[in-house]
Parts: C-alpha cells; sequence; structure tokens
C-alpha cells in the first residue's frame, strides 16, 4: 500500500525525522511505498474561515498554496502518518496550520449531507518530545482523538516518545519500537 508520510519538525535531520525514517524503512521492508512530505519545505497559509472549500464541495480552499496539492496526496495515499515534533503541548506552527486546513476534508456539523472526504481514512500520530510522557501523553493523546474523530478519519495509533535530546541518542529500544509501530500502520 501507499502510506503518505508527513514530516512536521523544522529539522530535516532532527528527532522526529530520525524516528521516522526507522518506521519508514520498516513499512519499505515490507514492500509499501511511501510518499514523503516535508512541511517545512511547502507553503501552508492560515485557514481563514472563508468556508469556500464547502460550497461548492472540493478538496481545495481559497487560499492559494501548496495545501491543495498535500490534500490530493492525502486523498491518494491509503494511510496517513503524521510525524512532529512537541511544540508548546501542541503541533509546530505550520503543521498546524496543515491541520487547520483539513477541514476541507472533513465533514461540517450544519451540513449533515455534506461530503467527509477523509471518510474512514486511516490516519497515525508519532511525536518526539523533549520532556516527560506524564506532561504530555494524556494531553497530545486526547488531541488525536479528538482531531480523528472530527475528522471523520479513522485511528490508527498514537505514539509519543518523551525525553528525546539528540537522534544519536534514541537508541535501539526506539528503533525497535518504530518496527513494531510501523507493523501497527500497515496491519489490515
Ligand atoms: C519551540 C519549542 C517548543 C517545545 N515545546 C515542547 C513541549 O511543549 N513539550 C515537550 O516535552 N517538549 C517540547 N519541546 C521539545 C521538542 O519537542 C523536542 O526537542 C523534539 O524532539 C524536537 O524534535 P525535532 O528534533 O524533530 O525537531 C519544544 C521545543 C521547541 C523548540
Amino acid at each position: 500500500m501507499t502510506i503518505m508520510t508527513i514530516l512536521g519538525s523544522p529539522r530535516r535531520y532532527g528527532n522526529t525525522a530520525q524516528v521516522l525514517e526507522w518506521i519508514e524503512e520498516a513499512l519499505r521492508a515490507e514492500g509499501h511505498r511511501i510518499d514523503r512530505a516535508n512541511i517545512w519545505e511547502h507553503q501552508i497559509g492560515h485557514c481563514k474561515e472563508s468556508h469556500q472549500c464547502r460550497y461548492p464541495q472540493s478538496a481545495a480552499c481559497g487560499t492559494p498554496d501548496d495545501a491543495a496539492k498535500l490534500f490530493e496526496r492525502v486523498l491518494d495515499a491509503d494511510r496517513v502518518l503524521i510525524a512532529s515534533p512537541v511544540f508548546s503541548w501542541g503541533f509546530p506552527a505550520p503543521m498546524k496550520a496543515l491541520l487547520d486546513r483539513f477541514y476541507c476534508l472533513s465533514g461540517y456539523h450544519q451540513d449533515p449531507d455534506h461530503a467527509i472526504l477523509l471518510e474512514d481514512k486511516p490516519i497515525g500520530l508519532m511525536m518526539t518530545c523533549g520532556g516527560d510522557e506524564t506532561e504530555n501523553y494524556e494531553i497530545l493523546s486526547r488531541v488525536y482523538r479528538n482531531m480523528m474523530a472530527f475528522f471523520g478519519a479513522r485511528e490508527l495509533g498514537f505514539w509519543l516518545i518523551p525525553r528525546a535530546t539528540t537522534p544519536e541518542a534514541l537508541g535501539d529500544d526506539v528503533r525497535r519500537s518504530a518496527a513494531e509501530f510501523a507493523a501497527r500502520l500497515a496491519a489490515d
């Protein structure tokens, strides 16, 4: 299957990129195709609540930037993995902007007949953070669950890697867990 991975870190070779590479490596070894997007290489504007994506519905919105092209790749992929560092108990600004813009692809509570373009799309989330699991896991797993429900997407799993310092210090345990998480992403 094709798995689109979206790297939300500004660091092309940082902690998140390292763990993501291990996940991608394990997926490729199982014969899956990876379609990687590095979010910081794309221009993603903010959602301005124009609602132009709603009437008529489309994956494109009124902001002319790279989001529509990324949406096409999201819709084409069998599965999606968002990989991001934790910034201020949430996502770095460009990643947050893209997730806000997923509004184009999700349902619309004021119009129950509105199609949900992300309906049942399997989406996973992997995040690295500098702090402890206790201070980050609860809030971020809740954000993940709520986002998936709002998008109408299917939860593939959330994996948080705490106490990340440098890519070199991540160690064999994280590498093994990356292979396990990859298997979970690709499972039926
Ligand atoms: C602006 C900024 C905000 C951060 N906010 C948090 C935070 O809220 N909680 C946390 O545990 N770590 C936080 N961190 C640490 C990063 O999440 C951590 O270093 C992460 O592994 C960086 O990933 P990267 O190397 O892929 O960019 C923050 C780091 C930065 C630069």
